[in-house]
């Protein structure tokens, strides 16, 4: 198990994000990611593609957990190690000649940063710092050029300004969105672990806080975030602040690459991932 005092790391340029991703605002950056997952189903193009492919359908757990995977092996061990080679490659070939725009996949990598980002200043231990940010940007900048989206904003503002204005321009409530949720509510309920455990007979408030903006609520036809679930977030941050000014970061990886996690109870291999008809 590597802690943050190793030294077995990719030599690149993003080991401040890899520290915050792995260590230091892991738990809030995987809960940010979770809500950019349900995010890109709140668009009816983009949703009526994934409804198309029924991936999301036939097996949530697998389908949510190989998006986790990909995105943390990338992070885990940098651009050039020979296991991200097979995720780009993955990447890659499941989008191939998918009826989306350009914009549709630069919205969508673009919530795997901007989404984790907001969070963590809303809900986190703390607000990234500016070096954390800047290595976010330029790390999703070369997942864009790696598979094949460029022109992405240079800057974080930016980028965020793009984010919110795609938002504007595209999303709207469809019944295949909200088919799509209540697919992957499942999952959902399955991200809720420790304390949170408890709450799962609540998903379907607790996503609608994640989520947060009524816009998207209502594209997903979840309900808007009430007051308490709202609350209920500031207060576990307050609280998780308090813990970690005691106990300082988090010492141990939060995801380790081949270990058990989500649909692979048991670990899994690089051709594990991917959905069956276009396996690694
Ligand atoms: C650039 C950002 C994106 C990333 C990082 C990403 C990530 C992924 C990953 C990891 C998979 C494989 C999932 C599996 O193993 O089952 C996948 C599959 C897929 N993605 Fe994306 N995706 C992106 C953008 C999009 C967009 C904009 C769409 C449009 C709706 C889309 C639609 C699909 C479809 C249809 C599949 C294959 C079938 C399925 O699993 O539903 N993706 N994506």
């Amino acid at each position: 198990m590597r802690h943050r005092d190793r030294t077995d790391e990719p030599h690149d340029d993003y080991s401040a994000f890899r520290r915050a991703v792995q260590f230091d605002l892991a738990q809030d950056i995987n809960a940010g990611f979770v809500s950019a997952y349900f995010r890109s189903f709140a668009t009816p193009d983009s949703a009526r593609v994934l409804m198309a492919s029924g991936a999301m359908q036939s097996d949530p757990l697998k389908r949510a957990t190989d998006t986790g995977v990909v995105i943390y092996e990338l992070i885990a061990n940098g651009f050039d190690h020979p296991r991200s080679m097979q995720m780009l490659e993955l990447l890659r070939r499941v989008h191939k000649g998918l009826p989306v725009t350009a914009d549709d996949y630069r919205y969508v990598l673009l919530s795997m940063l901007i989404v984790p980002y907001r969070w963590c200043a809303r809900y986190g231990i703390r607000p990234w710092t500016t070096e954390e940010t800047a290595q976010g940007v330029a790390f999703f900048t070369e997942l864009g050029d790696r598979i094949g989206i460029d022109r992405l904003p240079p800057t974080m503002t930016a980028m965020e300004a793009f984010f919110d204005q795609y938002e504007t321009d595209t999303v709207r409530p469809s019944p295949d969105s909200h088919t799509l949720v209540l697919a992957s509510l499942d999952v959902f309920r399955f991200q809720l672990t420790g304390p949170m455990r408890l709450l799962r007979f609540l998903a379907p408030q607790l996503l609608s806080a994640t989520v947060e903006d009524p816009r998207i609520c209502h594209a997903l036809g979840i309900p808007p975030a009430a007051r308490w679930t709202r609350a209920l977030l500031h207060t576990s941050a307050g609280a998780r602040r308090a813990v970690n000014r005691i106990t300082g970061p988090r010492r141990r990886l939060f995801f380790t690459p081949g270990a058990p996690v989500g649909a692979y109870p048991h670990g899994y291999r690089p051709s594990d991932v991917g959905p069956e008809r276009t396996k690694l």
